[in-house]
């Protein structure tokens, strides 16, 4: 294998590997992009403020996610089909993601099902990203199973009514490559294939079977038919981390679906301060979107956010080389993130306060 110095490095690597229509649905976001390059830009616009002289010969960057111990404060975000980047797909991740001491959030249309996912790791902390389904009976199963197989928590994706538009899926008629499936769906009655249309077949397959009506009474339904702590992914805006709160929410991810929903919507990390100073202590917060360096990780931290979910940079390890490449990739971004601590004068996660951060540019 190559030598690999960054996460950027992985993804060249990955786009030369992928065939155009995977690395395309992975790379890709809605509309002119914008959102999901000011992800990343976005983390530039905060500066570090290292503090000296002080002893880091101990570190540690141990934390936990609701309730549940990890080795460092980097989480795996739900990301679709992962068969399409490596024959063994989600299950790959979760073993790497237990063999890093870290969470794996299985997507609900992974291509790998809840149980097989389950019996691969069955001691590793899973959780079980949901989508809301018109057939509620189907949504209410996906709940039975993920908590019967184990994963901890539910994690609700509030971001899509409907699918944002990707115009690298449209041009390239996105569907399922050979031996891709909807693993989790079959219940559907649809089969567990995209349907090829004029665009994006997911875009179709969406449109036509999750539920664009769901608000806060099905978040209340969602937490009245299981026991297990509900997480709302895709809370972007004070207002709604309040209301998330004020329905008992355990936590929210702010996301903005890695720039692939709504192009014009703020990156992650410069909404994050309004969300944590709304919700004021009483819910975990995480971020994805943009994380690509151990820095950035530091800058979520000190800004105020639990943990940070990575998605793309676990897929463009998958497709460099299954599970020992979601390794390398989480084994990378830990490193990082303890250099950046202990040159920055943190010892341990609570050592990284608020003033640690600071906008670029300075007064
Ligand atoms: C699915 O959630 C996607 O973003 O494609």
């Amino acid at each position: 294998m190559e030598t690999f110095a960054s996460i950027d490095d992985i993804q060249r690597h990955a786009e030369q590997v992928l065939p155009q229509m995977v690395f395309d649905y992975y790379a890709g976001g809605a509309g002119d992009e914008w959102t999901l390059r000011e992800n990343r830009e976005a983390f530039q616009r905060y500066v570090l403020r290292p503090r000296v002289l002080v002893d880091v010969v101990e570190r540690d960057t141990a934390t936990e996610v609701l309730g549940t111990p990890v080795e460092a404060p980097i989480i795996i975000a739900p990301t679709a089909f992962q068969r399409m980047a490596h024959p063994e797909g989600e299950v790959a991740t979760t073993r790497a993601a237990a063999a890093a001491g870290t969470i794996m959030t299985l997507s609900t249309i992974a291509s790998s099902s809840i149980e097989e996912v389950a019996a691969a790791a069955p001691d590793a902390p899973r959780w079980f990203q949901l989508y809301v389904y018109n057939d509620r009976g189907v949504t209410k199963e996906l709940v039975e199973r993920a908590v019967a197989s184990g994963y901890r928590a539910l994690v609700l994706t509030v971001d899509t009514p409907v699918l944002g538009l990707r115009d690298r899926d449209g041009r390239n008629r996105f569907v399922l490559p050979e031996g891709v499936e909807l693993a989790n769906l079959a219940g559907l009655g649809r089969g567990m294939k995209l349907p090829h249309t004029e665009g994006s077949g997911l875009f179709e397959w969406v449109a036509s079977l999750q539920d664009a009506s769901v608000t806060w009474d099905d978040v209340a339904w969602l937490r009245s038919i299981s026991d297990v702590p509900v997480v709302l992914k895709g809370i972007l805006t004070a207002e709604d981390a309040r209301l998330a709160t004020d329905h008992g929410i355990e936590a929210i991810v702010v996301s903005n679906h890695g720039g692939r929903q709504l192009d014009g919507s703020p990156a992650t990390i410069s909404v994050l301060p309004e969300v944590i100073e709304a919700v004021d202590g009483r819910c975990e917060v995480y971020l994805d979107g943009g994380v690509r360096r151990g820095s950035d990780v530091l800058k979520a931290i000190a800004l105020g956010a639990r943990a940070v979910m990575i998605g793309r940079p676990v897929l463009w390890g998958l497709a460099a080389d299954g599970e020992r490449g979601v390794g390398m990739v989480l084994d990378m971004l830990r490193h990082e993130f303890d250099i950046a601590m202990a040159i920055a004068g943190c010892r341990d996660i609570g050592s990284i306060t608020r003033d640690l951060v600071a906008p670029a540019g300075g007064p």
